[in-house]
């Protein structure tokens, strides 16, 4: 549904908000219970279109996947299909997850490209590279990639040229059930990664080394159902703390894991914010304006994550300085830009730079995202911003928060959803 945010800026944030589950654990964890027997319950796992998204291509794999409050039922005894179509591959970036995971449960997988956020090219040549290596005969034709291992998978070494998230993903899924061990080197680091290997380390796989470059996976007959909460979404928690600065608020954001945003902290204690972690709880005390951030650099974790970088910007569109954002893992990552100059944000632009001049003011105006993290930066931006905002695009954003209009509003923000 098109929906737009009519945000009225320049209210105070104050109180406590609960961090909602993550979307990039939860999408990789959905995609691995097809190599699940038995019944699999997914608790604290986000309301989000893309999670519908994983659970209708879930159901036409031949699962059964229905949401009970905040926890998902997944049971993947009725595989039946080895294919995915396009309809459904388009809807996001992460159905691609699903070709390591139906290639190992089917000996065989057809799926064609996938959707998701326009950030510049996402081509997927280290995720197929990879299956060719543990055996997998991969074609693609017109747009579609065949891959076929009849004989089945074998473990063997693969290197990265680059730490992907997804590539990492689909050599996990399609490892785990593989004959023999496969060692990735160059592996990412991300928390999801690490929530994934728990989780298939708990159904009977046999993971070491998630979380650190290389991963070894000792093949495992077969997998078992099991329980799993998926970890906090640390995005979700460095936007709160984007909206706290940006606002000059004193919050608290519940439910977080400190040590995922280790790179994330640093930037705002930096810029002015007293922040204290205890107990999975953080608050973050900004002063009334913040001074300019350090030079922000995105890497893979554990650096800056580059889906932070959108509201982390919005931040410094008002700082007292000037700070300086280059964006290292997309081509095209700075399409909020144009919508936080509508707000009257000073930020020029330069191939993957940024230089964001800050202003004493942003003022309402009528803007559109055009991607999941820009909406969530011109949504910060708008509640620091004079008068009336009127945010388009908020199916993007509602690819990653959960009833973020709800949460905002909790914490005394004047957001609604039109
Ligand atoms: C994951 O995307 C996340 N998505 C992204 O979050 C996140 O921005 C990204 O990791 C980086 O942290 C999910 O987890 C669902 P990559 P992914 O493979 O797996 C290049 C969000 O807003 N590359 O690590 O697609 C690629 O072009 C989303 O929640 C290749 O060249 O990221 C990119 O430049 C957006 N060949 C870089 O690597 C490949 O085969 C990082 O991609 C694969 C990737």
């Amino acid at each position: 549904m098109v929906s737009r945010f009519v945000v009225c800026g320049g209210n105070k944030l104050s109180g406590s908000a609960e961090v909602q589950g993550s979307k990039n654990s939860a999408l990789p964890l959905l995609a691995a219970t097809v190599l699940l027997n038995g019944e699999s319950v997914l608790y604290n796992c986000p309301d989000l279109s893309d999670v519908d998204a994983s659970m209708r291509i879930l159901r036409y794999l031949g699962c059964e996947a229905k949401r009970e409050g905040s926890a998902l039922v997944i049971k993947s005894s009725g595989v039946c299909r080895d294919d995915i179509p396009d309809c459904l591959m388009r809807e996001m970036r992460s159905s691609i997850v699903f070709l390591g995971a139906v290639l190992s449960r089917c000996g065989r997988a057809a799926m064609t490209f996938p959707g998701g956020c326009e950030l510049g090219p996402r081509p997927i040549d280290l995720h197929l590279k990879a299956l060719r290596t543990l055996g997998a005969e991969v074609v693609e034709r017109h747009g579609v990639i065949e891959c076929n291992a009849r004989n089945g998978l074998r473990g063997a070494k693969i290197a990265l040229s680059f730490p992907s998230v997804g590539a990492t993903e689909n050599i996990i899924l399609a490892a785990v059930t593989a004959d023999g061990t496969t060692t990735v080197t160059n592996a990412a680091r991300e928390p999801e990664i690490t929530d994934l290997c728990e989780f298939l380390n708990s159904a009977g796989a046999r993971i070491y080394g998630a979380g650190e470059g290389v991963i070894v996976i000792d093949g495992v007959e077969s997998l078992s159902g099991v329980n799993h909460t998926i970890i906090p979404d640390r995005i979700v928690a460095a936007t709160l703390m984007s909206a706290a600065a940006v606002t000059g608020s004193d919050i608290e954001i519940e439910g977080i894991i400190q040590a995922h945003l280790g790179s994330i902290i640093p930037i705002f204690e930096e810029s002015g914010c007293d922040i204290k972690c205890e107990c999975g709880s953080m608050r973050v005390k900004a002063p009334e304006r913040l001074g300019a951030m350090p030079y922000i650099r995105t890497m893979p974790y554990p650096g800056f994550p580059t889906d932070a970088q959108p509201p982390v910007m919005a931040a410094a569109a008002l700082c007292d300085g000037t700070s300086v954002f280059a964006e290292s893992i997309f081509e095209n990552r700075f399409k909020h830009a144009d919508g936080l100059i509508r707000l009257g944000a000073d930020i020029k632009v330069e191939n993957k730079v940024a230089v964001v001049k800050g202003v004493k003011s942003l003022y309402g105006a009528r803007i559109e995202a055009q991607d999941l993290r820009g909406a969530a930066g011109l949504i910060v931006a708008a509640l620091a911003a004079e008068g009336k905002s009127e945010i388009g695009g908020i199916e993007y954003l509602e690819r990653g928060y959960e009833n973020f209009e709800i949460l905002l509003s909790s914490l005394g923000a004047e957001v609604l959803k039109v």
